[in-house]
């Protein structure tokens, strides 16, 4: 069987690729190496992957619709894993039109490749907690209202549901969405809360503590996202079209986070209190119980055990 994946160089990319090589899958990416956040990150990534004999991969864009229509057509995939995307809440507000090319006209272009494609590969997709925005209803539910996004990034990722189910209806083509809940692990993102917070405290800065450290966020290792998006991709019973949450069904409060990363790393931290950032959302908390009910999904990583993981890779790989 092969998979093609859309943003492997990524965080989770890496991840996915590396796990669906071990079961034994032929694997296809691409990504753009955009530089979001530090490129070495996804060059080393890359690197590690490319000693696969089953990986190949090109630097490619989702918005390159001919160069996409080569590869689908040269690799003919079982599946498409869509994980390429311009993440994060926060840049969404200040830089809207990476946004509305790669999220929304990158996805059209995957949902029109999967479609004329000579046999239609399931399309697998990345969405995102985010699209809860500021839901007041604890643990978020699949069959929540989720009208009204709080950034732009969340909006997108809302739009690709309502893309890839009108392909679904249209074309008949599978397609299943998976929000994702604050994913961590080792590889990170740069970008992402616990990865600042650790780069502050190894040097030496106050970590920024918005809202006064009251949020809450349903943290889940990447071993136990994976798992999931493993279950999903090859599970044979799952409708044309459904969304699933991805979390860890535990909501956490930001304050125990920084302190169990605190110490991992040994570290005594300074923190700035800082005001709730626009676009941020004060909790996120999934129900898992549809995905667990469709494919036995059972997240087992608690951020006690997930953390100190984390903090080991990220003195090694900074050598500190
Ligand atoms: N990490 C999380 O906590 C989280 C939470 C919710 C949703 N998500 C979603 O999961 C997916 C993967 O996230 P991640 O954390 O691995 O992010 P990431 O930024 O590490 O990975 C995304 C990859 O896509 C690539 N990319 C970006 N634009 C591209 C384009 N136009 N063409 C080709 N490649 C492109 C980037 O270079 C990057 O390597 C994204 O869709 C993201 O929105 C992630």
């Amino acid at each position: 069987m092969k998979l093609f994946i859309t943003g492997f160089a990524g965080f989770i990319g890496f991840h996915a690729a590396r796990e669906f090589l071990r079961r034994g899958w032929e694997v296809v990416g691409i990504d753009n190496f955009c530089d979001y956040y530090d490129v070495r990150l996804k060059r080393d990534r890359a690197a590690m992957l490319a000693k696969e004999p089953s990986f190949s991969s090109c630097e490619l864009d989702i918005c390159d619709l001919e160069g996409l229509r080569r590869v689908f057509a040269e690799e003919s995939p079982d599946v498409v894993l869509n994980l390429a995307a311009q993440p994060g809440v926060r840049y969404s507000i200040v830089h809207p039109f990476v946004y509305q090319k790669t999220n929304l006209e990158g996805f059209l272009d995957i949902l029109e490749c999967c479609r004329h494609a000579k046999k239609a590969p399931k399309l697998v997709f990345a969405s995102s907690s985010s699209v809860y925005g500021g839901n007041k209803k604890m643990p978020f539910e699949e069959s929540d209202q989720v009208d009204a996004p709080v950034s732009l990034y969340a909006a997108t990722k809302k739009a690709n549901e309502l893309m890839a189910h009108t392909y679904s209806h249209l074309y008949g083509m599978q397609t299943i969405g998976l929000r994702f809940f604050t994913v961590y692990g080792p590889w990170y993102r740069p970008d992402m809360a616990l990865s600042l917070f650790a780069d502050a405290m190894t040097h030496g800065r106050p970590i920024k503590v918005f809202n006064n450290g009251d949020m809450l966020r349903d943290f889940t290792f990447v071993d136990d996202i994976i798992d999931g998006i493993v279950r999903v991709v090859e599970a044979q019973n799952l409708p044309l079209y459904d969304i699933f949450n991805i979390g860890n069904h535990r909501s956490e409060k930001l304050l125990d986070v920084i302190n169990i990363l605190a110490d991992a790393l040994g570290i005594e931290p300074k923190m700035e209190m800082l005001p709730m950032q626009p676009g941020d959302v004060y909790a996120t908390y999934a129900s898992i119980e549809k995905l667990s009910k469709a494919v036995g999904y059972e997240p087992k990583t608690t951020i006690r055990e997930g953390i100190p993981v984390f903090a080991k890779w990220y003195k090694e790989y900074h050598k500190l």
